[in-house]
């Protein structure tokens, strides 16, 4: 709402749904009108990102949305693996209790977190060789990988850094 009038002056096809005064899209109709025809962005509170979720599921829309915090989730319990740092041929252990983001930064590999909730994308990394275990929120290219939150399927995971 802070933007009304610039995204006024900048799109003529801006539509404004405003809450407290007409109450909630019908996301029923806009997910039919938008069928295949529209990438999908969003950020916004967990209901809202589930509700747009949930209207374009099963439609072929990219949907892109970010989250505050990450979808309550259960994984595997963790398990120890190594990372091998590309640049420098590190190898480095990761113990159960550990993120790999802590093991680089502890290690003085300068990897930048931010949320550490797997959300911000902060510390995107890309993989080399190995199988992640995706644990973020991300929806990113599958090569990229988020040492705040993910982890390891295959015993060793080779990351560019
Ligand atoms: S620190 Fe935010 S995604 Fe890793």
């Amino acid at each position: 709402m802070a933007y009304l009038s610039e995204l006024a002056s900048a799109a003529a096809d801006v539509r404004i749904y405003p809450e407290d005064e007409i109450g909630r899209p019908d996301l029923s109709a806009i997910a039919e009108e938008f069928d295949g025809i529209a990438d999908i962005y969003c950020c916004g509170p967990e209901p809202l990102l589930s509700a747009i979720e949930a209207a374009f599921d099963g439609r072929s829309n990219a949907i892109h949305v970010e989250r505050f915090r990450p979808k309550p989730r259960t994984f595997a319990p963790n398990t120890a693996f190594q990372v091998e740092c590309l640049r420098s041929g590190e190898r480095l252990e990761v113990a159960e209790s550990d993120s790999v983001l802590d093991v680089l930064a502890r290690n003085g590999m300068g990897v930048v977190g931010g949320c550490r909730e797997g959300v911000c994308g902060t510390c995107r990394l890309r993989v080399v060789d190995g199988q992640p275990e995706h644990r973020d929120e991300i929806n990113d290219d599958a090569q990229y990988f988020y040492p705040c939150v993910s982890r390891s399927f295959s015993q060793t995971l080779v990351v560019d850094v």
